[in-house]
């Protein structure tokens, strides 16, 4: 019997709860589909960090370097830490370090649930966004200054756009603070490359997002990246959206798009848009991946704190980024039950919670989908 020992880092907020249900069901998908789960749970999140100032360790980093999965919750809770502290020191770390240069975002409307946009059904919505996950503006270039930064900026307006300044007297609320976007030409390539292998497995279209209209400099090797790799996938159609035009379109037509690949922020901020398409953030799930590395899978919505220990939150998205999580090793028929499971879950209209219309507890939705993984037994 193939056995998995797996790290969790449930985290913060309604973390706990949902990969509690996701572990839930991933055990029940290991009873019939012959695999068993060890779980390894980490403390790391808020009160970890409260209590002993650690973020994440470079020890701890180096025996997760051992695994090839990890399930992790959300990290980060507003009211106890200063934002952004938590999820450059542990989210972003794990990505960065691991090097999982895949965000890979299934926009999958499921039947029975209610998609914002009219008459669209699940055969409308059903694509993935391929974000990049380890450059753009999350490098980490920046800075803040009066003097000689805002020197330089004041005189480049003048060259570029002849806009008027007297540069001789600059006081404090001359200000300014910047952060460089940047993208390299392997970052592009591998990124760009793999969406490529996986729109030749689906409909064989992939959509590039990018701002090249004014980021010339960082979208425009982008754009010359993404030509050049397109000769190996002739096969393949291909187009460019601008990012505010793609929005537009995720709306309009969401049934044109197959794959979508897009810079690390625009990715972000577009599979935002794209959870609300399929339903919301309680059924959107998504995979931190290095094929050669350590990956990692997580539901795409954060800690939500406000409601930790309801036992209300949905916890599909945790649930479906387990099934990611068993597909990428090698349980591909586990994964597929659980997604089915998920499904039948969803199409019965039972047992739901409150953000699909009903009343059911997150440990109910959890216990209903495992229930039905046993009861479709093997396939
Ligand atoms: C996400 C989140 C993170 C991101 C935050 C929490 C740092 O919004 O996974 O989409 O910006 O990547
Ligand atoms: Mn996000």
């Amino acid at each position: 019997m193939a056995s998995y020992k797996i790290p969790v880092i449930a985290g913060d907020g309604i973390g706990p709860e949902v990969i509690a249900e996701g572990k839930k069901v991933v055990e029940a998908a290991g009873e019939v589909y012959g695999y068993d789960v060890e779980w390894i749970d980490l403390p790391h999140g808020c009160d970890h960090y409260l209590k002993t100032g650690e973020t994440i360790s470079e020890d701890t980093l180096k025996e997760l370097s051992n695994y090839r999965a990890i399930y992790l919750g959300a990290v980060g809770d507003e009211r106890k830490v200063k934002t952004g502290i938590l999820e450059q020191g542990i989210l972003l770390k794990l990505r960065f370090y691991f090097d999982q240069y895949i965000n890979l975002r299934p926009v999958k409307l499921l039947d029975g649930v209610e998609t914002p946009i009219k008459n669209k059904t699940s055969k409308d919505i059903d694509f993935y966004v391929v974000r990049e996950n380890t450059e753009d503006f999350y490098a980490g270039l920046g800075g803040r200054g009066v003097k000689g930064l805002s020197h330089q900026h004041l005189k480049l307006k003048r060259e570029l756009y002849s806009v008027k300044f007297d540069l001789d007297i600059l006081t404090d609320s001359d200000e300014i603070a910047y952060q460089i976007g940047v993208i390299s030409r392997e970052g592009a390539r591998r990124i760009i490359d793999y969406s490529f292998q996986l729109a030749r497995n689906r409909k064989k279209h992939l959509s590039s997002v990018d701002k090249a209209n004014v980021m010339t400099d960082i979208y425009g090797l982008w754009r010359e990246v993404f030509q050049e790799t397109a000769k190996g996938y002739p096969d393949v159609k291909t187009d460019f959206n601008f990012v505010d035009a793609v929005t537009m379109w995720f709306v309009k037509n969401p049934e044109f798009f197959d794959v979508v690949v897009a810079p690390n922020m625009f990715g972000d901020i577009i599979t935002d848009l794209g959870a609300m398409l399929q339903g919301g953030l309680g059924l959107a799930p998504g995979g931190n991946i290095n094929p050669e590395g350590t990956s990692m899978f997580e539901p795409m919505g954060g800690s939500a704190p406000k409601y930790k220990g309801l036992n209300k939150v949905n916890p599909i998205a945790a649930i479906w980024a387990g099934a990611l999580m068993m597909e990428h090793l090698g349980e591909g028929e586990a994964a597929n039950a659980i997604v089915k499971a998920i499904e039948t879950n969803l199409r019965e209209r039972k047992v739901r919670t409150y953000d699909l219309g009903g009343t059911s507890k997150t440990s109910e939705v959890g216990s209903d989908i495992a229930r039905i993984v046993r009861q479709q037994g093997r396939i």
